[in-house]
């Protein structure tokens, strides 16, 4: 059994690493097709050893597609999810577009996979915010041994989530920097190179940004509407790999060599925690990878049930192309999804 597959946004960031680990994986496809907008059409993308010619969303047919991996952000998913998911192809969306819609399953395969079975009412299935998605695969074993009560989390996430372009302002400006020339700042709201932004997104009327608020809500939608979470989101001069300071106060006891050995065992997770110069994980050695890593695992006297840890992981594999493979498999996994074109 194998499947026509769609990707959106092909030519970007999460669109490119989407083929790379469809390919990887070895997900059952009996066509790749590329999209992007009218700009990218005919440019070229890989596959593999094969090379894909990028066609334009506008022009392309899915009514003999069978999954859709929307990277194209918020306004063209807007316009275009609901269309597709109409013509019987399953959209798994990476923007924030559908996360909080009450009929749009919100998926980290690891922590809610029965939720998926939803995704019938709209044909939609959202993938989470990069940061939240490495953030619930790490609490998800943990809230289920000592219940969580409160997380604060603070962000240190990579220009790689703000797309290609946030990863061509910190090279040139890094580079222009370097030459003592005139440093440009296009994409986000201060110089990056050298430098860290705390705001990521748009502001809401109290003062946490939209970045801040998608974690909280997120995290109550996949794991519990009871945990309490409080998020500072900040842009570090860090190419891929998002990481986070995480504090977390529990119901129940829990000790650190308790976390460590559970997260040990945890799907996704790896506890890379040596108390020793170097004995933790860094973005740099993240990237590439498909693992959310735990280190710096510690209890904290200051509260009762507290643990800190820090938590890195590839912001453009677990937070976005991988975990929305991981979807796709999920459906073919439980039988939620047939060909419309039988194998001949
Ligand atoms: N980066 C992350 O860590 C991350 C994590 C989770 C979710 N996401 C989400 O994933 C999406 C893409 O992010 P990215 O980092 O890959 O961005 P990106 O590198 O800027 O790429 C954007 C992609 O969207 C395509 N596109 C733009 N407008 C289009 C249109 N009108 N019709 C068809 N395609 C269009 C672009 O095609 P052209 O080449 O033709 O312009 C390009 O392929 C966003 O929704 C983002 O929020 C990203």
């Amino acid at each position: 059994m194998s499947f026509k597959v769609a990707i959106v946004g092909a030519t970007g960031n999460v669109g490119r690493e989407m083929l790379n680990i469809l390919e990887e994986r070895g997900f059952p496809v009996s066509e790749v097709v590329a999209l992007a907008s009218r700009r990218s059409q005919g440019t070229e993308v890989s596959f593999g050893d094969r090379t894909l010619k990028v066609r334009a969303l506008d022009q392309y047919d899915f009514s003999d597609t069978d999954i859709c991996i929307m990277s194209a952000g918020g306004n063209v998913s807007k316009e275009w999810s609901p269309k597709i998911g109409k013509q019987g192809c399953v959209v798994i969306d990476n923007s924030s577009a559908f996360r909080y819609d009450q009929d749009v399953p919100l998926i980290v395969p690891e922590v809610n996979p029965d939720a998926i079975s939803l995704f019938t009412r709209k044909n939609i299935i959202a993938n989470p915010n990069c940061s939240t998605a490495q953030l619930v695969v790490a609490l998800k074993p943990l809230h289920d041994f000592a219940t969580i009560k409160r997380v604060v989390v603070a962000t240190y996430q990579s220009v790689s989530g703000a797309g290609k372009e946030g990863m061509d302002e910190l090279f040139t400006q890094t580079r222009a920097v370097f030459v003592a020339d005139q440093v440009d700042v296009k994409k986000f709201t201060k110089r990056i190179a050298f430098n860290v932004i705390p705001h990521i997104d748009v502001f809401l009327d109290d003062g946490f940004t939209k970045e801040e608020w998608k974690m909280v809500a997120e995290t109550k939608k996949m794991l519990d509407p009871k945990i309490k979470l409080t998020a500072t989101c900040v842009r570090v001069p860090v190419f891929i790999g998002h990481s986070e300071a995480v504090n977390i106060e529990f119901e129940k006891p829990i000790t650190a060599d308790e976390a460590r050995d559970i997260l040990r065992e945890a799907p996704g997770c790896q506890v890379l925690d040596k108390r020793e110069d170097g004995g933790y994980i860094t973005p740099l050695e993240s990237a590439g990878e498909d693992a959310t890593f735990i280190s710096r695992i510690r209890e904290d006297s200051t509260i009762d049930n507290g643990l800190s840890m820090w938590i890195v992981s590839d912001n453009l594999r677990k937070g976005a192309a991988l975990n929305a493979v991981q979807i796709a498999e999920l459906l073919v996994e439980r039988g939620l999804i047939q060909p419309k074109k039988k194998a001949a």
